[in-house]
């Protein structure tokens, strides 16, 4: 058995930071282990030009320890009033690496978001013409449709269209859940790819809804039936080079996530690369991780891969029952369970 495990430095292809207080927290969370992060656009308001994302970024920069290298990586928030000039000046900006598509009301801070993706065309031929990917939330809204199928939906109604009609544009299917999303992203050639969230890799709905509402397990899009879980896990253990790491951490106050009407969101960066390796060693497939985790996101954007690297040893520990964000308690992604591997 190994217990001793070094791997090239990880990226997290997704997470949430949030702003002001929470940066204290989520900042040095993800640089402990984490070269580099796509950092999610949805505060609010949303983050929506060039310049609105530097500073930001300087926000987060100002949280660094100064014992990494870490470096955030920004991106923009697309909506109706984005014009094909900022997509320009995010492609130039040399911080901007992709544009968020959040159709308008799927999730936390979406109100500012697109209402009919098909009409956005001008800004797809922006982000293809400037090879600026595009980050989507894969899912349609209407109330008639089911929420555990707005993900399929989304693929039928939208996806495949804007895939067929830019061939060159760079597409993250951000954390997939289904596996019409996983097929479609495998069908989809070298220009697709998906970002895979420990949750949904390590659960599936009865985690969320059986022996009691499960608060801290709900996250959007809602975790999906066993046999979409195990097809997403099938494509990871496999090696799949466009399924990579993307955390979707997303820190909510406790108060907001224990109450009649919770947020979405699983705070996962303090024990995110060890659950991943739990989950792959688990399969029998640790040598899987490396791949998974260090190099296949990187390649899909077209960045170096990390130079330096994190180990691994086999220690025992628990995630805490709750974390400081802040002046705000947070619960963290499977508080209390117990972990073996830590990182150094
Ligand atoms: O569960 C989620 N939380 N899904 C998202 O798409 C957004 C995120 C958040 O910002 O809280
Ligand atoms: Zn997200």
């Amino acid at each position: 058995m190994t217990d001793s495990l070094t791997i090239t430095r990880p990226d997290d292809w997704h997470l949430h930071f949030r702003d002001g207080e929470f940066l204290a927290q989520t900042v040095p969370a993800t640089a402990a282990v984490f070269a580099r992060a796509i950092v999610m656009p949805n505060l609010a308001p949303p983050v929506v030009n060039v310049e609105q994302a530097a500073q930001y970024r300087e926000r987060i920069l100002a949280q660094v320890p100064a014992s990494t290298a870490f470096q955030p990586l920004m991106t923009l928030y697309l909506t109706e009033g984005t014009s094909p000039e900022d997509i320009a000046a995010a492609a130039e900006s040399g911080i901007v690496f992709g544009c968020k598509l959040y159709p308008a009301g799927a999730t936390t801070h979406s109100d500012s978001g697109v209402r009919d993706p098909a009409r956005i065309r001008h800004l797809y031929e922006a982000l293809e013409r400037h090879d600026l990917p595009l980050l989507v939330h894969g899912e349609v809204t209407d109330s008639d449709i089911d929420i555990f199928d707005r993900e399929r939906v989304f693929i039928d109604r939208y996806l495949a269209a804007i895939r067929r009609d830019f061939p060159a544009l760079r597409i993250v299917f951000e954390h997939v859940t289904t596996r019409e999303g996983v097929q479609f992203v495998q069908d989809s050639g070298e220009r697709t790819a998906a970002t895979v969230t420990p949750q949904h890799l390590m659960l599936n709905r009865n985690d969320l809804l059986v022996g009691g509402i499960r608060p801290h397990n709900y996250c959007l899009p809602v975790l999906k039936r066993a046999e979409h879980q195990r097809s997403i896990q099938q494509t990871v253990l496999e090696g799949h080079p466009r399924f990579f790491l993307g955390t979707d951490s997303a820190p909510h106050s406790r108060d907001a996530k224990e109450t009649a009407c919770g947020c979405a969101g699983c705070y996962s960066a303090p024990a995110a690369l060890p659950l991943y390796a739990e989950f792959f060693e688990a399969n029998g497939a640790l040598e899987q991780l490396e791949g998974f985790a260090s190099h296949y996101g990187a390649d899909f954007y077209g960045l170096p891969r990390n130079r330096e690297t994190v180990t691994l040893e086999r220690q025992s520990w628990r995630i805490p029952e709750t974390i400081d964000g802040g002046g705000t308690t947070i619960v963290p992604w499977q508080a209390g369970r117990e972990l073996h591997w830590a990182t150094r």
